[in-house]
């Protein structure tokens, strides 16, 4: 008990001190910071439509309407925490482009800030009600089964049945910009986190200026109880899919060699034994077409080989499986248009010697790359896969694939695409197609289209240059190593010898 006063008393004391600091936030020096740091986004006015606007979504927030997205105050309570507001300047907004400045500003200018960026609606006083956290019930098998339920008759309409967004509604917010019901399974495109705390406040205040309602307002026939939210939080919380988390510095798709065949379909349990690697999905920005808006933020690869063939499984979260001509597909897309979804592979025709990466964007005349380029289909036409030779944005040439020996299929599932492609290792065209070799680190560059975004041509979201390695057998590599290595010293010393011949 005295533990706990004494925590009691230091919390008191802490947000006494930072209430204090909020207080004392100065709004003139907190202009000035503001038209130093945030004008380029958020505009002069404070309207959030600042020159670099147009490019973002989400877009920034207008400070003139008042409404803060993540606030810790009652759903019929106008005025967020002066803290809530500090916390998101302090740590930024994951998945969205608005910078953490803890790093850059001192913690009272940030508090300056605050007091500025409140003056732009008017907003003065202290909140008075609060979310009450005091009836938390903590994460148990049990309240997890108890909120699933509740998930599913209250969430899943907008979040999916598993979470992934994929609730198949087409949402807008206040300022009339397409929002989409975040993807639970990635906790880390959260704009806060997923601490049930953080996810039950959410629930609770909803998320102002969008769709996503109260569920704690008596008037909502969605309400909940305190009990029932906290269960829902848990759940929630328990949806975050480590497996999908992006490690950094992991650039390497690792192939695995098994001796017999390789797994055909996309939902082969035989692929949970090839390890995965996830890699960050940016918009399209180089060429023309540039495109800033995407629905989805990363990618999942994993591949098996065998002397003959080789075969690369693409998983990758997509809210709408967009099938052109599809009545459902169509009522997704903001304006009724649906295009093909799609995933792509790049690698250079020719295997650079050392890890060097000189491709950017799709090849150029010296180096050409390969594309294999899968489309989902439409109403009429199935599913296939292109075989494309490029030496430039603008400059592509349709192949044969059935020829070179390429297949591709893709299963959608509850929010995600999964899809295999499949060649052999080696073919015919030598000087036209990428021949696959143990031991070597081959570049490998994904892209990917959401249909029901508008993502066609140049407009999707792809990843920079990756590796892919196909690892030989363990044993066979550490008997080739040491040979590989005696090589290339002797092949060393020859060379040495010879220029001091020369020079001598
Ligand atoms: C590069 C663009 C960019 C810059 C620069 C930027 N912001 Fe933001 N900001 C955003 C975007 C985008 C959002 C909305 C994110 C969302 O809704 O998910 C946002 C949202 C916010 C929010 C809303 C939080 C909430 O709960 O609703 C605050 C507060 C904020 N910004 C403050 C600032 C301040 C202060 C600065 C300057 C120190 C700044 N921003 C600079 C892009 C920017
Ligand atoms: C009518 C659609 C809708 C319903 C119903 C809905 N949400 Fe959401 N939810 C959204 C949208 C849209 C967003 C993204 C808002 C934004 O950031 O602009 C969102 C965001 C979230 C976030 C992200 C918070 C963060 O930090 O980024 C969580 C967590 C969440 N919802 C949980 C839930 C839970 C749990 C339920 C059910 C009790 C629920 N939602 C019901 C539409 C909905």
């Amino acid at each position: 008990m005295k533990i706990k006063n004494s925590i009691l008393v230091v919390l008191a004391i802490l947000m006494v001190s930072s209430t204090a600091m909020a207080a004392q936030g100065d709004k003139e020096n907190g202009k000035k910071i503001y038209e130093k740091r945030c004008v380029w986004c958020h505009s002069k006015d404070g309207t959030g439509n600042g020159p670099a606007a147009p490019f973002l979504n989400p877009p920034p927030r207008d400070f003139t309407s008042g409404m803060y997205k993540f606030k810790t105050t009652q759903f019929d309570e106008i005025l967020p925490n002066d803290e809530n507001i500090f916390r998101m300047i302090a740590d930024g907004m994951p998945d969205s482009s608005m910078p953490g400045w803890k790093d850059i500003l001192k913690e009272k200018e940030m508090w300056d800030l605050v007091a500025f960026i409140k003056t732009f609606a008017g907003l003065e006083g202290k909140p008075k009600k609060q979310i009450d956290f005091s009836k938390q019930v903590k994460s148990s098998k049990e309240s997890i089964e108890r909120g699933k339920k509740l998930f599913i008759d209250r969430c899943s309409e907008c979040h999916g049945e598993e979470g992934r967004g994929d609730g198949g509604k087409k949402l807008k917010d206040d300022w009339e910009a397409r929002t989409w019901p975040r993807n639970l399974s990635k906790p880390w495109s959260f704009r806060v986190n997923n601490d049930p705390k953080e996810i039950f406040a959410r629930i609770t205040a909803g998320i102002a200026g969008t769709q996503m309602p109260s569920f704690a307002d008596p008037a909502s026939k969605k309400k909940l109880s305190d009990e029932e939210r906290w269960d829902v939080a848990n759940y929630a919380a328990s949806l975050a899919d480590a497996s999908k988390t992006i490690k950094e510095g992991s650039t390497v798709v690792k192939a695995k060699r098994v001796s017999g065949s390789l797994p055909e379909k996309a939902d082969d349990p035989k692929w949970q034994e090839a390890e995965p690697t996830n890699f960050y999905l940016i918009p399209q920005i180089i060429a023309k077409e540039r495109f800033f808006t995407p629905s989805n933020n990363s990618i999942r690869a994993r591949a098996f080989y065998n002397d003959k063939e080789i075969a690369i499984l693409l998983e990758w979260d997509d809210r709408t499986k967009s099938i052109p001509g599809d009545e459902k597909a169509a009522e997704v897309s903001l304006d009724g248009q649906v295009f093909e979804d799609g995933a792509a592979m790049q690698f250079p025709v020719t295997i650079p010697e050392e890890m060097e990466k000189p491709y950017f964007g799709m090849g150029d005349a010296a180096k050409p790359v390969n594309m294999w380029y899968w489309k989902s289909g439409t109403k009429d036409a199935p599913q296939a896969v292109k075989l494309l030779n490029a030496t430039g944005f603008d400059k592509k040439e349709e192949r044969n694939a059935a020829k070179a020996g390429l297949k591709a299929e893709g299963v959608y599932n509850k929010g995600t695409w999964r899809v295999v492609m499949k060649r052999p290792i080696t073919t015919s065209e030598k000087d036209k197609d990428i021949q696959f070799v143990e031991g070597k680190f081959i570049p490998l560059a994904f892209a990917v289209w959401d249909g029901t975004n508008s993502e066609k041509g140049s407009k999707h979201t792809m990843t920079t240059w990756y590796w892919l390695f196909l690892k030989p057998e363990a044993g066979v590599y550490v008997y080739a190593m040491p040979v590989i290595v005696a090589l290339l010293v002797l092949g060393g010393c020859i060379l040495t010898a010879r220029n001091s011949q020369k020079k001598g």
